[in-house]
């Protein structure tokens, strides 16, 4: 049987990939920047300033939604998107990678994760079948397959046990996956860690399965950035041209250039909203930690001539003194400055790729961030 196809590859400027992907909940502009709302909600942002920030499609986590307020509770309700009031498109990751970083007392066996929740200590199993049956239940539009992601550094061994279990894992999500509704997707997760052969064995047993999309996983866990976009370097050649590249958990504006660069179309992090929390905003001229004294006294925004009316109208003074008074208009401010700079740098990205001006645009927007902010 093969696979519906619901992306569709518009146009190429170098390696760079422009593109949109189609959703019964509306249609998503590759290169895309999915914002994390791990448990149903963006942290600090309203779901309007999201949308008006321009994104077209957010992210939720089973692990999270599966231990509160539940699956079958969030079905019963309707689905994910009519719970949140996100009427858009959704992507939901597996819940692997969640159990590796939250979750007590967990046991990796061929069957499934089992693992304590961090909420209430209860046992938990979750199988690759159980993965998909929660991501159908919260109705997400393109559902994750479970995978076992190991951190870097790591032994070999080690990293090409975690693929092919996650290969396997990745058979079973699709035999899961086959009485899905139409419209949905499902995607494979090449592993593999910093082992070249590997990730490309990874992927192409990944492609021998067949799936609506292929993500990247398994980066951004401890290894420098270049062995991160080596990686990519490493595997993009290798996946099909026409079906889209996620690269999970990626990354800085920097690493989102970079990685566009070599083919990826989409991506998520909780960076924009966590580092604003922590009273960083990206800008046009790189990071600016909104916390030094040296903002106390300037009335100039962060950035005259952003789009963005709180980048454009808040002064640096104002926003250091509600971080620095710990208000919580700080925090909100700086993820919504945050999720807008995400936003305009992937719109800069397509606009650039439509008019075949990728290289320069990356050699721009790079000269920017080197100057830095003064
Ligand atoms: N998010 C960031 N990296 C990963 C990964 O390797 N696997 C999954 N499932 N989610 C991720």
């Amino acid at each position: 049987m093969t696979l519906a196809n619901h992306f569709e590859l518009l146009g190429q400027s170098d390696a760079a990939r422009l593109g949109r992907l189609t959703t019964p909940h509306g249609v998503v502009r590759t290169p895309a920047f999915m914002p994390v709302g791990t448990l149903g909600a963006m942290k600090g942002l309203h779901w309007r300033e999201v949308r008006d920030a321009g994104a077209d499609i957010v992210l939720g986590n089973t692990y999270h939604l599966m231990l509160r307020p539940g699956a079958e509770r969030i079905a019963a309700l309707g689905g994910l998107q009519k719970f949140t009031t996100w009427n858009g498109p959704m992507l939901t990751d597996s819940g692997g990678f969640q159990v590796m970083s939250l979750a007590q007392l967990r046991k990796v066996s061929e069957k499934a994760v089992n693992f304590r929740s961090h909420i209430d200590g209860a046992a938990i199993e979750l199988s690759p079948e159980r993965a998909i049956e929660v991501q159908l239940l919260l109705g997400s539009n393109i559902a994750m397959q479970l995978d076992e992601c190991v951190r870097l550094p790591a032994e070999r061994d080690d990293i090409d046990r975690a693929m092919r279990l996650s290969l396997r894992w990745a058979e079973r999500c699709k035999r899961a996956f086959e009485t899905a509704p139409d419209g949905h997707m499902l995607f494979g997760i090449v592993q593999g860690g910093d082992v070249p052969e590997l990730r490309q064995q990874s992927a192409r047993g990944l492609i021998e399965i067949g799936f609506h999309g292929y993500a990247i996983g398994g980066l951004a866990v401890g290894e420098p950035q270049e062995v991160m976009l080596a990686m990519i370097d490493e595997t993009a050649p290798v996946l099909p041209q026409d079906r889209p590249r996620y690269l999970m958990g990626v990354g800085t504006p920097e690493d989102i250039l970079e990685a566009v660069a070599r083919g990826i179309d989409m991506f998520d992090c909780v960076m924009p909203t966590r580092n604003g929390r922590h009273g960083v905003a990206f800008t046009r001229f790189g990071s600016v930690n909104l916390r030094n004294a040296r903002h106390a006294d300037d009335p100039r925004p962060l950035d005259a001539e952003s789009s963005w009316p709180s980048t454009r109208n808040c002064s640096r003074a104002y926003l250091h003194h509600l971080v620095k008074s710990g208000e919580t208009l700080g925090a909100m401010l700086l993820s919504e400055i945050n999720i807008a700079y995400y936003q305009s740098l992937m719109s800069g990205i397509r606009a650039a790729i439509s008019n075949g001006t990728f290289e320069s645009f990356r050699q721009q927007t790079r000269a920017h961030w080197a100057q830095g902010d003064i």
